[in-house]
């Protein structure tokens, strides 16, 4: 949720910012602002999207080598010019770009007014500034502005990832976090902020993550680190393993469609370094600690969001079927809310492509609060999750900037079927036969991926065909019913059309009523041990005249003469079937909502990732 860039050092600031925001739009999208820092402050800002704010900014006075930017997701303030960020202090002594929520800003914003604020914007981030400007003026002189944003910060509940300008100090940035997450870059006398690391890759590799807590003042050549108590902290400078060429599109329309094509790639590097290359092993280093805790665990409680939560499911039919140990898999939300019973020997696994999802993250406190173990699955390195739990597997799918989550889902699902497949063999549930045989199968997955990407302009012609349905049904039955959750979330996001997933034997309690010769539903259907089961739950589809779009094991006869379409994919151990039959899901809500005109990479609404609650 929202960009925030910044820059100091002896380059145009503008420049640099407005790159980065284009970098971080998938972030937010509502509107976008900088503010540029020479001889005075100067402040653009515009509703809309990154294009609109340089229109404004044409032929204008933006020459400075010290600046911010940000691109915001609206949550307090509906997107407009004047809630857009930068927001500056009545008196404009500080000027703040902020990424969060400030949860007590509505007492906050009372007693400011009480002393003779006003207010012009409807946003939170407006009360912070305020509220920071008040502490300075009150300090009469004898605090600074570093002083008074510490004091400001100590009274504000929420979360916050915010880069300040103070007028009276024009030689610095302050930047500071809680649970909203903030990179600086470090380059020869300059440096980079941001909300990530994506648009300061292209400038240096060497980054500071901020903690929760961490204050930074940077001035070009200095960078100085406390908490807001006061306390000093020294930088932990890290190395970025990104390249720049995995945040481009590379000739592709979209992210999205980029993305769903780099799946035999990102599949593969996901199990990198974590099959032994004469595929005799699964060595998953990161989780060596923990091991015994999940061998023992009487049950592994999964925690995540949205696609994540959809992984999280596949999760529990492997673990469950390979493993033997009991799962359950919560929403973040759900779960933090509603006095959870966690016992010590719980492995909780909290899966997360940002690692930023503020529900997860809340979760995670309170199984580690109740002493449970946090097992991590992420794709964003060095991010919030990772770092706050006691092991993990990082993804390595790359970095994923289409909002509708594609390469991630399938890595997730790659790692926790590795999972699966170890704790069962560790537990002996499966043989050494099966342990190898599970293997084998993984090591297939890229190749058949690839096979199935061959069906893209069948997809295509498909998608032509019904991408006026105001509505879609998704059935799947075992490891399929999360890809029909799935598919159905996928087509939602990018082409607003509704569409709902369900295990197929589920229908005929009640979806079934919406079924007449204007429903597409989509059966998942690959040749498994519900494989009968569902060859009738399509019967019941064609007898109400539904269209079935099938996804089927290649050579199936039976389901081609019954459905409308079919589209084939390679055969596969049913624990496998998930990460195959995703992928005509993903390409089938893609061309959807292209044909449709929507903006598939930066769908209506939506953020890519979640950091309010
Ligand atoms: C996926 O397409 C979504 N945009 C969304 O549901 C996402 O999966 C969810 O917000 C969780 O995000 P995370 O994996 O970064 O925690
Ligand atoms: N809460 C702030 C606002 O609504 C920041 C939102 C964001 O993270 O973009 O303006």
């Amino acid at each position: 949720m929202c960009g925030i860039v910044g820059y100091i050092g002896d380059k145009e600031a503008y420049p640099i910012i407005i790159n980065g925001l284009k970098r971080l739009e998938y972030r937010g999208y509502d509107s976008a602002g900088v503010a540029i820092v020479d001889k005075r402050t100067k402040i653009y800002k515009k509703k809309g999207k990154v294009n609109e704010l340089e229109k404004l900014v044409y032929n204008k006075d933006v020459s400075g080598n010290i600046g911010i930017g940000h691109t915001r997701w609206a949550t307090h303030g509906e997107p407009n010019d004047v809630n857009a960020h930068p927001h500056t202090s009545e008196n404009g002594h500080f000027t703040v770009i902020h990424n969060g929520i400030i949860e007590n800003y509505s007492r906050l914003k009372k007693r400011l007014e009480d002393r003779g604020y006003n207010f012009v914007s409807k946003t939170d981030t407006e009360v912070l500034a305020n509220l920071i400007e008040f502490i300075y003026i009150k300090g009469k002189g004898e605090i600074d502005a570093e002083q008074a944003v510490r004091l400001a910060l100590s009274k504000v509940i929420g979360a916050y990832g915010i880069v300040i300008i103070a007028k009276d100090e024009p030689d610095k940035l302050i930047a500071a976090r809680k649970g909203s997450p903030l990179v600086i870059g470090i380059g020869e006398g300059e440096y980079f902020i941001a909300s990530d690391a994506t648009p300061i890759i292209e400038h240096t590799d060497s980054v500071i993550y901020l903690n929760n807590d961490n204050v930074a003042v940077i001035k070009k050549d200095q960078l100085t680190l406390k908490t807001i108590g006061n306390d000093k902290r020294e930088p932990l400078i890290q190395k970025l393993s990104m390249d720049i060429g995995s945040i481009e599109k590379n000739g592709y329309d979209h992210f999205m469609l980029k993305e769903i094509f780099e799946q035999p790639k990102s599949i593969t590097d996901t199990f990198r370094g974590r099959i032994a290359a004469d595929l005799s092993e699964i060595r998953l280093g990161g989780l060596h600690e923990v091991m015994p805790k999940l061998e023992n665990a009487k049950r592994i409680l999964i925690i995540a969001c949205g696609t994540s939560w959809h992984a999280g499911l596949v999760a529990e039919y492997l673990i469950e079927t390979i493993a033997r140990i009991p799962v359950e898999v919560e929403y973040g939300s759900e779960f933090r809310y509603r006095k959870p019973i966690i016992y010590k020997d719980d492995v909780i696994i909290a899966i997360s492509q940002s690692g930023e999802t503020a529900d997860t993250l809340a979760a995670i406190n309170i199984a580690k609060e109740a002493g449970a173990t946090v097992v991590g699955i992420c794709n964003v390195v060095g991010s919030s999750i990772p770092r706050e739990t006691h092991a993990g597997v990082y993804t390595h799918a790359g970095p994923e900037i289409g909002v509708a989550s594609t390469k991630a889902f399938t890595a997730q699902v790659t790692v926790l079927t590795m999972i699966a497949i170890l704790l069962g063999k560790n537990n002996n549930k499966i043989s050494e036969k099966k342990y190898l045989e599970y293997i084998k199968e993984l090591t297939d997955i890229p190749s058949k991926v690839e096979e199935i990407l061959k069906s893209d302009s069948l997809i295509k012609e498909i998608s032509a065909l019904y991408k006026n349905a105001s509505n879609f049904l998704y059935l799947g039955r075992g490891y399929l019913f999360p890809v029909a959750l799935e598919g159905a979330l996928k087509l939602k996001e990018i082409s607003y059309i509704h569409a709902e997933g369900y295990p197929a034997a589920e229908m005929k309690h009640g979806p079934i009523a919406l079924i007449d010769e204007n429903m597409p539903v989509v059966v998942i259907a690959t040749q498994d041990n519900s494989y009968d089961k569902i060859v009738s739950n399509i019967q019941e589809v064609k007898a109400r005249n539904g269209k079935v779009i099938a996804i089927v094991t290649e050579g199936d006869t039976v389901i081609k003469d019954l459905a409308d379409h079919v589209i084939e994919v390679p055969k596969s151990h049913e624990a496998i079937a998930p990460l195959l039959t995703v992928i005509p899901l993903q390409l089938l809500s893609y061309h959807i909502a292209v044909m449709r005109d929507c903006n598939v990479d930066q769908p209506r609404n939506l953020a890519k990732s979640v950091t309010v609650e």
